[in-house]
């Protein structure tokens, strides 16, 4: 019978087969220890040349790393050891080309990600995968049933949702068209007809930032409420954030620790997460040096700065209307402030934007002219403010931003299978 890795321990002291890649191997006297990798994790194998035959052994011996292999064997946990290990009696392999260039020595990044589509296979770059695979289902597990409906928004659109500069254009037809950036101005038409909606896909930014948390091309979760107001918003993206957290903490808690990252600094106590006005932050950025004007918005490293006294995720909550979006809620107390918030994770910066969205036709045809927008292009987003408009909120979460928080990595390039950047769109 063959089993997974992850079955193991189930089954010591059985017969069974193991399959997967060969990861390592040491050759001592009469015997070859051999470390295989199925996907799930890491298996051992005694090979003893008295068991297998000679012929047998000296090939085993001779395997290159990654050569696909099927071990049968006795699965025994030896005594004073924590790790079973499977006594092989026979091997059936096909040996991989002998020059598997990833080795054990430092590669530099540049060198792994050109041999991104091989690196994939190490242990923790598949630790990385495991755990935002587990994300991305916890993001859609919790919406669906807080009751959201996945709604699927065009990747290929004739305009600019978060601001024209960043668009990636395409020639479609005979006339220009651009790759998405946020499907939320769709998930607003959604929430009339379907009430919550969320969407789960590409989105695409053409702007030359080489930091270590932008990407040209990121997955984006993005939920969208009908009847909905700013501070309700951050109320659910507080429970949306702990939920997912507490979900691949536990789901992934293995992968965490091979990160080195405790599951448990993800998991909060129930203190809400703490929210700072705009205007509040600016003291704060001033008392650390960081002198900001008033309706600036903040710059990587003042973000870092500010997330670094943090325990836990928090908002930043008002931002003044002219650095946010066309879309925007003016604040009816003090309109040169947006309903608009940030989520920031602790020690690494933004990871969701939302807000509520502007419900008023005329202020938002008004927000189109001043930001110089065609009316024409918008005039089906104008006619969502015409027809039954209501309250109405969402944010955006980059699923590499969490994921990147979540596993404490340096760089968000190893937070997606394959990376695109300014610099790189291969492999
Ligand atoms: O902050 P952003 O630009 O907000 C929006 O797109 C809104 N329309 C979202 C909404 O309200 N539905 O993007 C949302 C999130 C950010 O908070 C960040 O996590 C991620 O998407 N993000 C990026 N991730 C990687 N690389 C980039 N270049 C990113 N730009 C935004
Ligand atoms: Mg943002």
């Amino acid at each position: 019978m063959i089993i997974s890795t992850h079955e193991i321990p189930g089954h010591i002291g059985n017969r069974v087969a193991l399959r997967g890649w060969l990861h390592s191997k040491q050759a001592r006297g009469a015997f070859a220890f051999l470390a295989i990798r199925d996907g799930e994790g890491v298996a051992q194998l005694v090979c003893e040349r008295a068991t297998m035959g000679e012929v047998a052994f000296e090939a085993v011996k001779a395997l290159p790393l990654e050569s696909p292999l099927i071990a049968l064997g006795l699965l025994r946990l030896p005594e004073g050891r924590s790790k079973p290990e499977l006594s092989v009696e026979s091997i059936e392999a096909t040996p991989s080309a002998a020059d598997w260039p990833i080795g054990r020595k430092e590669h530099g990044p540049e060198y792994l990600m050109e041999k991104r589509h091989l690196w994939l296979r190490s242990p923790r770059q598949a630790a990385i995968l495991r755990i935002r695979s587990s994300l991305e289902f916890a993001c859609v597990e919790f919406l669906h049933r807080e009751g959201f409906h996945r709604f699927d928004s065009p990747l290929i659109t004739p305009t600019a949702c978060e601001g024209t500069t960043q668009l990636f254009e395409l020639e479609y037809f005979g006339r220009k068209a651009y790759l998405s950036q946020s499907a939320q101005l769709y998930s607003e038409a959604g929430i009339a007809a379907l009430g919550r909606v969320y969407s789960l896909g590409p989105c695409f930014r053409a702007e030359k930032s080489m930091t270590r948390r932008h990407l040209t091309e990121f997955w984006g979760v993005e939920p969208e409420m009908a009847w909905v107001k700013a501070e309700e918003n951050m109320r659910f993206q507080e429970r949306f954030i702990r939920a997912i957290l507490s979900k691949v903490a536990t789901e992934r808690a293995d992968d965490l620790r091979a990160l080195e990252r405790d599951p448990a600094s993800l998991l909060f106590d129930p203190a809400p997460f703490p929210i700072l006005l705009y205007e509040e932050v600016l003291e704060s950025l001033a008392a650390l040096g960081r002198d900001l004007s008033w309706g600036s918005d903040l710059s990587v490293e003042d973000e870092e700065a500010l997330a670094a006294s943090f325990d836990r995720p928090f908002f930043i909550y008002k931002y003044p209307v002219r650095c946010r979006a066309f879309y925007i809620e003016p604040d009816p107390a003090r309109p040169e402030l947006a309903l608009w918030n940030d989520c920031l994770a602790p020690g690494f910066g933004e990871i969701i934007t939302g807000g509520q969205r502007a419900s008023d036709h005329d202020f938002l045809r008004n927000r189109l002219i001043e930001q110089g927008l065609s009316l024409e292009d918008f005039a089906w987003y104008l006619d969502l403010r015409k027809y039954g408009s209501v309250p109405h909120s969402g944010f955006g979460m980059g699923i590499e931003r969490m994921l990147r928080y979540i596993c404490g990595l340096h760089h968000i390039r190893e937070a997606i299978p394959f990376a695109r950047s300014p610099r790189r769109c291969t492999p």
